[in-house]
């Protein structure tokens, strides 16, 4: 049987400073009734940096776990906003959480922490005891904030998680990575400069990947859409989670979205929403739950999971 993995303990963090729409509204010629009618959000946080919003998710996912750092023997940090080019901001982190082991960061942009999450039970199936997997980012620093196309979307946020491997397959059940890098032109930022994107065409383009993502991982597991009863979807415009999960079948009352209050915060999209879901009672053990995220690349990525209860 191959070792798996399985979480024992999560947490989040987001920044204390909040803007609302009608704070944007006083920056820019946007309105509330507009920012919420085409994506959704009424709210975001904006503030700190990678590492020490990184730093706080992770204090929380440790304690939860309740286990000591040092049994930590890999640290995944999904981010596309380092704090510096050089060094991964993954050891800024290892550093402030005492940790000793391999750390490193990784850049798939919004599909990042489901990379990341795949990625670490890779590395448990061959001998890694205990990963501490990290999904942050800070967009507000590479946002150009006199752009209303993109200023209402981006802001930040963290979340983690501690994967500790099982004798058994664990509750990973299927997943999907992918990459088109013909189409990164769509979505770039610059080394130093602020995101520029084709909204349309992301929009158009994010339904598909989506849909054809989870239709993947839901193979790989052998289930089908029905058996899904949580589906935990890239926080992005609500009006692109709408169509994907319609396309898919699955029902908006069956979809964790926290993104009115969040933004689109990209590697901590996925994971504020599936441990919001957590922490509110939502899932129960044996629950199937479908993480599925696109992101500039473009990349999308999906993963099938068999919840169980810490
Ligand atoms: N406030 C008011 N009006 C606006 C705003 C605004 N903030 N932004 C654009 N408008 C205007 C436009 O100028 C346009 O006016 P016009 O008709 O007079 O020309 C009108 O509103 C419609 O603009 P569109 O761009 O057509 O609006 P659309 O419905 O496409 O929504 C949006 C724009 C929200 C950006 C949408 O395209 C979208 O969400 N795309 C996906 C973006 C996304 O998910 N990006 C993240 C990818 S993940 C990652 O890797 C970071």
């Amino acid at each position: 049987m191959t070792t798996g993995g399985r979480i024992i303990g999560w947490g989040t963090a987001l920044p204390d400073k909040v803007l609302t729409n009608d704070d944007l509204s006083a920056m820019m010629d946007t309105n509330d009734q507009w920012i919420t009618e085409r994506t959704g959000i009424k709210r975001r946080h904006v503030g700190g940096s990678t590492s020490s919003l990184s730093v706080a998710s992770a204090q929380r996912a440790i304690a939860m776990a309740g286990v000591d750092p040092s049994s930590i023997d890999v640290l995944v940090l999904s981010t596309t906003t380092p704090d510096r080019t050089v060094p991964a901001t993954s050891a800024t982190v290892q550093n402030a959480l005492g940790l000793r082991c391999g750390a490193f960061d990784v850049n798939a942009a919004c599909s990042g922490f489901v990379y990341a999450y795949v990625i670490a039970h890779g590395l448990l199936s061959i001998g890694a005891k205990r990963a501490l997997v990290i999904g942050t980012d800070t967009l507000s620093r590479i946002t150009d904030w006199s752009d209303r196309g993109t200023a209402i979307l981006f802001a930040d946020g963290s979340g983690a998680c501690v994967v500790d491997a099982t004798a058994d397959s664990g509750q990973l059940l299927g997943w999907d990575l992918d990459a088109d890098g013909s189409l990164e032109h769509l979505l770039y930022a610059e080394v130093g400069g602020s995101i520029h994107m084709d909204g349309k065409e992301v929009f158009r383009r994010a339904v598909r990947i989506m849909v054809d993502s989870a239709h993947k991982s839901l193979a790989k597991a052998g289930l089908g859409v029905d058996d899904v009863a949580l589906c935990v979807p890239h926080q992005a415009n609500a009006r692109i989670i709408d169509a994907a999960c319609r396309q898919l079948g699955i029902p908006l009352e069956r979809t964790a979205v926290v993104l009115h209050e969040t933004g689109n915060t990209s590697s901590a999209s996925i994971p504020l929403a599936l441990f919001d879901a957590a922490d509110r009672g939502r899932l129960n053990d044996g629950d199937i739950v479908l993480m599925v995220g696109f992101g500039a690349g473009m990349t999308a990525a999906s993963a099938v999971v068999e919840w169980r209860k810490p």
